[in-house]
């Protein structure tokens, strides 16, 4: 029987992973795996408990217990439910950002999350987006990306997303941030970011969003994408 097809869509923080990823699931009638959404509930979970997010057992068990839920309330973003309170808000800030990218870098943090992963894969197919999704969580996915775009616009991008929710940022330090997040995040001994040898490289740098969708929608066959609605 063939297999359920994956899309992986791999990169850094502010690549533009997230809308670009629900925009091609909804183009392609996909589910979609926020994986990050994952690691920064883990992240909260763990510090709503008082422990040491350098603790990879403590916080390995505490990612088994962890019941996190997504709820698609009509468009936009779908809410992310952890131990049955709305955490969506307090997810996407950058506290919640660096706690999921400590906790992130312990491997049995990462194993107590491999089922849950691959739970997603259900027909009639799945983009997952993340880190590791294409070297380590799907390796078997048929169709995957490395969307990429360069630290300074990324950070541009994040600073305009912040000042847009009325968050107060600074862009040098937010560049610096994102810089230092990229370096912990590729340069950890397990699931490393990095593109898998059979991705497709798509750098987003100064191109619009909806070109950069069917960049990465070009990767899978024609078959799969649903009619354009006018
Ligand atoms: O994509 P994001 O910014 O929501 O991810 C938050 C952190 O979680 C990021 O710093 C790295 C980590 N992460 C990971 O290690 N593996 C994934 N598949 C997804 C995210």
């Amino acid at each position: 029987m063939p297999r359920i097809p994956v899309l992986t869509i791999d990169g850094p923080s502010g690549s533009g992973k997230g809308t670009i990823s629900r925009a091609v699931a909804e183009r392609l009638g996909w589910h979609y795996l926020d994986s990050g959404a994952l690691y920064r509930a883990v992240g909260l979970a763990a510090a709503w408990e008082g422990l040491d997010l350098s603790d990879a057992d403590a916080v390995a068990q505490c990612a088994a217990r962890t019941e996190i839920r997504f709820e698609t309330a009509g468009a936009g973003e779908p809410h992310v439910i952890v131990n049955g309170k709305d955490a969506t808000r307090q997810l996407r800030t950058e506290t919640a950002g660096a706690a999921a990218s400590a906790i992130a870098a312990h491997p049995p943090v990462r194993a107590a999350l491999v089922a849950l992963q691959h739970g997603f894969r259900k027909a009639p197919g799945l983009v997952a987006d993340g880190r590791d999704m294409g070297t380590v969580i799907f390796p078997d996915a048929p169709y995957k990306v490395f969307l990429t775009a360069s630290a300074a616009e990324r950070a541009k991008r994040r600073y305009k997303q912040l000042k847009e929710k009325g968050v107060s940022v600074n862009l040098d330090g937010l560049l610096h941030e994102i810089a230092a997040r990229d370096e912990r995040d590729a340069g950890r001994a397990v699931a490393p970011l990095k593109p898998a040898d059979d991705a497709v490289i798509v750098d987003s740098t100064g191109t619009p969003i909806t070109e950069v969708v069917e960049h990465v929608l070009a990767v899978v066959p024609e078959k799969y994408r649903l009619p354009r609605q006018a």
